[in-house]
């Protein structure tokens, strides 16, 4: 509401009518009307307001007060409708912000307390600063109503209507410039929105481009199975994990490329938990001792050796039935045996850990029994597998996924520093016809 009470008293008769009041008219009277402007302003001279009871002066005070109070409503309604602004904004803002708050970003707290942080006064401020000034003019007018009962009391006329019409443009001054806050600080608030909401959406396009990248670089293996593990370091900490778990099996083969030149012993290329035996299946080189498979914490040892800095293909087939296993190197069967956890089924639903050994599911790994250097192929089957299929694999004249764990890299996670390579291995290796 701009348009504000403007105080367009004329008051024509000042000049020369103090004049003449000075030169000592006696009982002349000085009457000052309200006319528009460009008005012929004589001074005509009023002789029967003498007579009157009331005054004009009078009278135009109390116009002018009613105007005065007028104003005041006018203003007041604009304040309520200033506040019904302010309750919309403040509801549009607190949607916007829950928004932002849902959609959820790593970024966020930093978000909020940058935006939010900066934004203008709360609105409700500026209610209360108008109530303020309200209150201030409240006091104003009953002060030029006193001021009104004064009259008599000596006061000369003209000086009393000089001081209301400096009081009402000083009060609409005021008034404008409340009014021109409120417009900004709402305008500010819409602004603060936009810049929130683009600030989010940035952060969100910014972060779709970097999983975006990160799967590029995932899918980067000339084929899903064409990549290595590298577990360079002998630590409690780097490893890699097998998305996939296990179902119950009476049966089982494993087949891993592996390099490694460390000694004593390679440590533990892969190892099997289950709630209530982490060591269900482990194969594992440590300190002095040959390589050795547990399974069900029972153990054999393999004819194995592979620690030599090459890569060396092995394979290792399990049956529940008199527990009988085989041991493969490069495609060869280099030992049977009989006995290892016979009649035992596999059991479903534990953890498969690549390079560390178990001492709960997924977990409390020892330094000493990780394996350094790298591993690929790593596929397992619910069955034993044919020699002439494990040859083939092993000569690379064909390449099998495991049935119940492929080798891919969608199902592979590295930690704490392992990573994953392009494969050299069977580059150019010929897949059955
Ligand atoms: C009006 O007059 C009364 C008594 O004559 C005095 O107490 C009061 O202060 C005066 N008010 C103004 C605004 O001059
Ligand atoms: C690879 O192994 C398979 C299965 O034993 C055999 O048939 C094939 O001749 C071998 N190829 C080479 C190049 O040795």
């Amino acid at each position: 509401m701009r348009a504000l009470f403007v105080p367009l008293l004329l008051i024509y008769a000042s000049g020369s009518g103090r004049a003449a009041g000075a030169s000592g008219t006696k009982g002349t009277r000085f009457v000052c009307t309200a006319v528009p402007a460009g008005t012929d302003l004589s001074c005509p001279v009023d002789t029967s307001s003498r007579v009157q009871g009331t005054s004009p002066q009078e009278e135009e005070l109390r116009n002018t007060v009613i105007q005065l109070r007028e104003t005041i409503l006018q203003q007041k309604e604009t304040i309520v409708s200033q506040q019904g602004t302010i309750k919309e904004l403040n509801s549009k803002l607190a949607r916007c912000e829950a928004d932002a708050r849902s959609r959820g970003s790593a970024r966020r707290k930093d978000y909020s307390k940058n935006t939010m942080g900066d934004l203008p006064r709360d609105p409700t401020e500026t209610v209360q600063q108008l109530g303020k000034t309200m209150q201030s003019l409240k006091d104003r007018l009953e002060n030029l109503e006193q001021l009104r009962a004064n009259t008599s009391g000596g006061m000369f006329p003209n000086e009393l209507r000089d001081l209301l019409k400096r009081r009402l443009t000083d009060l609409e001054s005021q008034l404008l410039t409340r009014v021109a806050e409120l417009e900004e600080e709402k305008s500010q608030l819409y602004s603060e929105t936009a810049t929130h909401r683009q600030r989010t959406e940035n952060t969100l396009s910014s972060l779709l481009e970097r999983i975006t990248e990160l799967e590029k670089s995932n899918n980067a293996f000339k084929s899903p199975e064409d990549f290595k593990v590298s577990l360079p370091l002998r630590t409690n900490y780097l490893y890699g994990r097998i998305k996939k778990s296990l179902p119950e099996m009476y049966a089982f083969t494993v087949c891993m490329w592996l390099k490694s030149s460390a000694s004593p012993g390679i440590g533990t290329p892969f190892s099997y938990g289950v709630p209530g035996q982490a060591n269900e299946i482990v194969l594992i080189e440590w300190g002095n001792s040959p390589m050795e498979l547990l399974v069900n914490d029972k153990v054999t040892q393999l004819p194995l050796s592979v620690s030599d800095g090459r890569w060396h293909h092995i394979c290792i087939t399990w049956t529940t039935r008199d527990g009988f296993w085989e041991a493969y190197q490069d495609g060869e069967r280099l030992g049977t045996g009989e006995n290892l956890a016979p009649w035992h089924p596999i059991k479903p639903g534990g953890v498969i850990i690549l390079g560390q050994e178990q001492d709960i599911v997924g977990g409390r790994f020892d330094a000493t029994q990780a394996f350094v250097g790298e591993l690929s192929h790593f596929n397992m089957w619910d069955r034993v597998l044919r020699p002439v299929d494990i040859s083939a694999m092993a000569n690379c004249s064909a390449y099998m996924p495991g049935n119940v764990v492929p080798w891919v890299d969608a199902n592979v996670e590295v930690f704490g520093g392992a990573t994953k390579a392009a494969l050299e291995i069977c580059e150019d290796r010929l897949f059955d016809s």
